[in-house]
């Protein structure tokens, strides 16, 4: 529809300037001079309508927008409910990814002289901080030249990680390193120090599991590095770190932290768009760019991967591996408890809570802290929390406060707090293990060990 107007306007355009040359005033014409030498040929111009035709048929363009309204990234809220907000919207929003990757803005935390706190690097600015996810976001230069070199990634660079304030970095290099584009959004966020600010030391807290990371006996305790709550979370792009082998706090035990195959041989299109990345490969509500892998194991075959053909009951690349990640899930989370109750929150509403049947208890990886106040930006929060919040908000009300304060505390070790962070990373990649089966398993199985 747009672009039929647009045409309309160039060809109302060309009419008006025809129209104005002819109305030119003349004299009378005088006598014919003598023929001129031939000119040069001129080279064929461009004809525009054509190289629009490159995209804009109902083969390219036109479906490729259907498959796109499955997309969460079409659909979803989450782009107007964070537009403004800087640190929010370089993942959620399309002008703000588009700067961050033009003005390589680094992932980096630096430290404040006058506070002496560190704060995180990676925000787009105000003016920058909206725009919902759409064609632009990953093709950033669409209608640059109208030529096919336009429909390029907006960047397949190594992603530097925001979690370890870019002390490490994620490459993908299957695919022509597509897969670092998901991955520059689709990645963790930085749990940070309750001291400093500054990032979590994974490493410091792995290799001293019985160390108290938060004493309920003594919130002010400068050995605290976290205080529980509700949302104390890794967020939710947990894939792209657990597809790379990173990101986990990598406990010591029987398990080595291997990486499958799929880290080097796949990429999230291959199983994700289909073989091609293409627009012929929608299965279902799946493939194409509906960017949806769910549903649709065509593609485990389709990029000439796995020779014979894998369906949900097939047994050794589905539901094998899936059940046996679903029990260490489930025996995980069993352990993280404090007198028999679950420090996890479980959630048995299927809509909201994303993880749904993941797990036999439906926990979505938040914790079972009390936090009575709704947030705007969240649905809920949670008011039926069984452990006590240890900052507990002056705008609660008076009622509010003594239930909070009549609830039984919540102290974590390091080994707890890992777990728990171990939990939601192996929880929140979605796919119970397909996507890195080696490093999910280790992560579970080293932290269930921990916590003997
Ligand atoms: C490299 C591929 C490509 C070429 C070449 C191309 N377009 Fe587009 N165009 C797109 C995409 C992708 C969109 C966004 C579609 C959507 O949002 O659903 C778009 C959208 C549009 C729109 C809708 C307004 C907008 O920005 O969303 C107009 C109008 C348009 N194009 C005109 C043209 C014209 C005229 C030409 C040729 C001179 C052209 N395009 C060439 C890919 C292309
Ligand atoms: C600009 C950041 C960004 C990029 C780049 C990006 N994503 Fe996303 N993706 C998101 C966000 C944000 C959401 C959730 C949107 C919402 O809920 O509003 C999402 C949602 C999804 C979902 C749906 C998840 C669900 O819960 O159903 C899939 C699947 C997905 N992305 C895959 C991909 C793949 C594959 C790529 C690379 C080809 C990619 N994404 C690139 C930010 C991004
Ligand atoms: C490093 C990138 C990144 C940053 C920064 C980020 N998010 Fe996200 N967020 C994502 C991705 C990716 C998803 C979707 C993951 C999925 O569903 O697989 C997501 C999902 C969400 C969702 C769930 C949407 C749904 O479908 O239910 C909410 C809410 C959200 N983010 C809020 C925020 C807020 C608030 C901030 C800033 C405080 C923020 N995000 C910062 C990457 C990010
Ligand atoms: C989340 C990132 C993302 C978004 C959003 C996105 N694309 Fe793509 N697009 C890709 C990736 C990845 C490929 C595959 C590139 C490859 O194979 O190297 C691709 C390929 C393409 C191709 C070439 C392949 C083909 O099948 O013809 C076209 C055309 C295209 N996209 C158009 C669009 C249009 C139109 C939209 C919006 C309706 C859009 N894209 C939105 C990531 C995205
Ligand atoms: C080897 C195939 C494969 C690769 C490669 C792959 N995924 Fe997945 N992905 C899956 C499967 C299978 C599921 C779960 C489907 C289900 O529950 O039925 C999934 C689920 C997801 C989901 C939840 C929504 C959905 O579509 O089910 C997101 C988000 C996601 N993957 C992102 C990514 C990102 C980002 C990459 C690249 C870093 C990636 N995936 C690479 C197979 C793959």
């Amino acid at each position: 529809m747009k672009l039929n107007n647009f045409s309309k306007l160039l060809l109302s355009a060309f009419v008006v300037m025809s129209l104005a040359s002819s109305c030119v005033k003349e004299g009378p014409m005088g006598l014919t001079g003598p023929a001129g030498a031939n000119g040069k040929d001129g080279k064929d111009g461009t004809d525009a309508n054509q190289t629009c035709k490159m995209c804009h048929t109902p083969s390219s363009v036109d479906l490729i927008s259907t498959q796109y309204q499955f997309s969460k990234h079409e659909y979803g809220e989450a782009a107007f409910e964070e537009a403004g907000n800087t640190g929010c919207t370089p993942c959620h929003a399309q002008e703000a990814f588009k700067y961050v990757v033009a003005n390589k803005v680094p992932a980096t935390f630096t430290k404040n002289a006058t506070t002496g706190r560190w704060s995180n690097d990676y925000n787009t600015v105000a003016t920058a901080a909206y725009g919902e996810i759409g064609c632009s976001t990953c093709h950033s230069s669409l209608h640059a030249t109208y030529g096919s070199a336009d429909i390029a990634l907006t960047t397949v660079a190594p992603v530097s990680m925001t979690m370890w304030g870019g002390a490490k970095t994620i490459d993908l290099k299957a695919d022509g390193g597509s897969s670092n584009l998901c991955v520059k959004c689709h990645q963790p966020r930085p749990q940070t120090n309750l001291q400093t600010g500054n990032v979590q030391d994974y490493v410091g807290i792995a290799s001293n599991p019985t160390v108290l990371a938060y004493d309920a006996d003594n919130d002010k305790a400068t050995t605290n590095i976290v205080r529980p709550s509700y949302r104390m979370h890794v967020h939710y792009g947990t894939v792209g770190a657990i597809y790379a082998g990173m990101g986990g706090v990598e406990f010591a035990g029987t398990e080595q932290y291997k990486n499958s195959a799929h880290t080097t041989a796949a990429s999230c299109i291959d199983c994700h768009m289909g073989a091609k990345g293409g627009k012929s490969d929608v299965v279902g509500r799946a493939g194409g760019h509906t960017f949806v892998a769910k549903g649709n194991l065509t593609t485990c075959n389709a990029a000439g991967c796995h020779s014979s053909a894998i369906t949900s009951s097939s047994t050794t690349f589905w539901s094998t591996p899936r059940a046996e990640i679903k029990q260490l899930l489930n025996d995980l989370a069993a352990k993280l408890a404090v007198n028999g109750v679950n420090i996890l929150n479980r959630n048995p509403d299927s809509e909201h809570n994303l993880w749904y049947g993941l797990t036999t208890n439906n926990y979505d990886g938040y914790l079972n802290v009390y936090d009575p106040v709704n947030n705007p930006n969240y649905a809920t929060n949670n008011p039926a929390g069984t452990f006590q919040n240890p900052a507990p908000s002056s705008s609660w009300t008076a009622d509010q406060k003594a239930a909070n304060a009549a609830l039984p505390k919540l102290s974590l070790t390091n080994a707890q707090y890992g777990a728990l962070l171990n939990f939601q990373m192996c929880l929140r990649e979605y796919s119970l293990g397909i996507h890195n089966y080696s490093y999910t398993k280790a992560l579970l199985k080293n932290s269930i060990a921990i916590l003997k």
